[in-house]
């Protein structure tokens, strides 16, 4: 079924007015976000790329104590609010880290096989299904070969009790998205096509009744 998403235009007034109370998501994104490095190679990455970097938490995190000193991350969000966040945050990384603020079309502003890692948590889980599919198919472009993307995003519940809460926050989404930021729980690897990619990892993990999907997978092209 093709989900209703929020429009651009509602995506940036939402994460403009949201700013700051983004980094306190924390309690069912940073176990997910930690699987994530654990699994994603960080200490082999010359370039990041992040779609819809919020306020640079993670951005900050992997340049302070996961990337080599040498590595470059660039990262773009639809939000004024988020950017201006993000650039304050990563000031401290001078010429290693960039943030711009993008018009919310999925087009990334990279020459084909320029990037190792191509990042985005909680992020698709706001797009419709076709600006997944572009995503898909943009970081196909810019990634290196045998470059990563490495995502989180909600998913459905795998348990009882976290069944329950997906279920309640897509009957949420669909009356009213913008009361859960437009997140809805999605099922990433459904949109993998695997002769382009490699499963390198998967996990669900479900803290405190929410399930995020951790995925990396490996451009074979
Ligand atoms: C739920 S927040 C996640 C932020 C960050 N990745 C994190 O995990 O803390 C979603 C972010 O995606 C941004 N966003 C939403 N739609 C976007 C789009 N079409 N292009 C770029 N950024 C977008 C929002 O402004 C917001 O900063």
């Amino acid at each position: 079924m093709l989900e209703k998403v929020l429009e651009y235009s509602a995506a940036r007034a939402y994460y403009d007015r949201f700013g700051e109370m983004q980094d306190r998501q924390g309690f069912y994104e940073d176990p997910a976000l930690n699987e994530l490095i654990a699994h994603a190679s960080f200490h082999d990455a010359q370039s990041v790329f992040e779609f819809g970097c919020g306020t640079g938490k993670f951005a900050d995190w992997i340049l302070k104590n996961h990337l080599p000193s040498s590595a470059r991350y660039l990262g773009c969000d639809i939000s004024p609010v988020m950017v201006g966040l993000a650039k304050k945050r990563l000031e401290a990384y001078g010429e290693r880290a960039k943030v711009i603020l993008s018009d919310g079309t999925v087009r990334f502003p990279l020459p084909d096989h320029s990037v190792d890692h191509i990042v985005s948590s909680y992020v698709l889980d706001i797009l419709s299904e076709e600006d997944i599919q572009r995503f898909l198919s943009e970081s196909r472009r810019v990634v290196s070969f045998r470059g990563k993307i490495c995502l989180a995003s909600l998913t459905r519940g795998v348990t009882i009790p976290s069944r329950i809460v997906s279920s309640l926050w897509m009957i949420i989404f669909r009356m009213h998205p913008s009361i859960v930021g437009g997140c809805r729980p999605i099922h990433i690897e459904s949109y993998i096509d695997k002769k382009q990619w490699q499963l390198e990892h998967q996990r669900v993990l479900t803290p405190f009744g929410v399930s995020s999907e951790v995925l990396i997978l490996i451009s074979m092209c």
